[in-house]
């Protein structure tokens, strides 16, 4: 009798975070969800948020709350863990809860962490085995790392997660059938790190703003090299572009995991009001 409800709550400015709740706000709107917009100042304390957030879980007409993360520097370090925590589990359509979790850990989770399912996603439809494959995620964040690994061990692989104090992360990253790379730093996967034939998932997005980085990522005559010279700027993954000369599939940023994040926070959103409505 009413379409599903989303709040997205975006503090401060940040670039990125403008853009990524722009699209979520489009993408739910189109869809036909109600998807609202709740803006604090980047000046706006912990109480601040944790108001928002209290007022969303007590609003019936909300189904799914979504903190853009990450929250301004000035709320405090643990302030993402404190606001996470206070979003109703039932509600928590980006999957942070400690209760969803928890759940994920034992393979019962409704709602899974967005970016991670729609990995899964990708790989389902894309008909790539996983079960009894050798799995490499690069990164181990509670918003990709993790919940990623712990999605790739439920589905039968073997999974190693590789992190900034792992001594030779290209040794390990060539033994896997699946790579995942989730380090945000652009074009830090270069085919030194993956085997020939092997599937890369490509997380990152970085704006690279540097002249020299962007003429080291992309060659004389590459059209990405041309788009920084007009816009200054251009958008790269963390995989190096030369890794599609050696990879068997390789996701494209952008338009590969972004857009799969996006339909996962709408599909945690129908399933989030459909279990509040049963
Ligand atoms: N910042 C980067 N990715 C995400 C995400 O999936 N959810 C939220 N809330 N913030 C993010």
């Amino acid at each position: 009798g009413r379409p599903p409800g989303l709040g997205i709550v975006l503090a401060g400015a940040d670039p990125a975070s403008e853009i990524y709740v722009r699209n979520k706000l489009a993408s739910a709107s189109a869809a036909g969800c109600r998807a609202d917009l709740h803006r604090l100042d980047a000046s706006a304390s912990v109480a601040d948020a944790l108001a928002v957030v209290a007022r969303l879980n007590d609003d019936d007409a909300v189904d799914g709350i979504l903190v853009q993360s990450p929250l301004p520097k000035a709320m405090g370090h643990d302030a993402e863990q404190r606001v996470f925590d206070t979003v109703r589990p039932d509600k928590d359509v980006d999957g942070f809860h400690p209760e969803n979790v928890g759940k994920l850990v034992q393979k019962r989770a409704a709602l899974v962490a967005c970016t991670p399912s729609g990995v899964m996603q990708l790989l389902a439809r894309e008909g790539i085995t996983l079960a009894g494959r050798h799995a490499v995620v690069i990164g181990r964040s509670d918003i990709v790392g993790k919940p990623m690994a712990l999605l790739l061990l439920h589905a039968d692989a073997t999974v190693t997660v590789c992190h900034s104090r792992t001594p030779d992360v290209a040794a390990m990253a060539r033994e896997a059938d699946i790579v995942v790379a989730a380090v945000g730093r652009a074009g830090y996967l270069t085919p030194a790190f993956v085997k020939p034939g092997a599937t890369v998932i490509d997380v990152g997005i970085n704006r690279v703003t540097d002249r020299s980085l962007a003429e080291a990522l992309f060659g004389e005559g590459h059209p990405r090299r041309r788009q920084f010279a007009e816009k200054g700027s251009v958008v790269v993954g963390d995989v190096h572009p030369d890794v599609d000369a050696v990879a068997g599939a390789l996701t494209p940023v952008p338009g590969g995991v972004g857009p799969l994040t996006i339909a996962m926070l709408l599909h945690n959103t129908v399933v989030a009001a459909e279990q509040r409505t049963r």
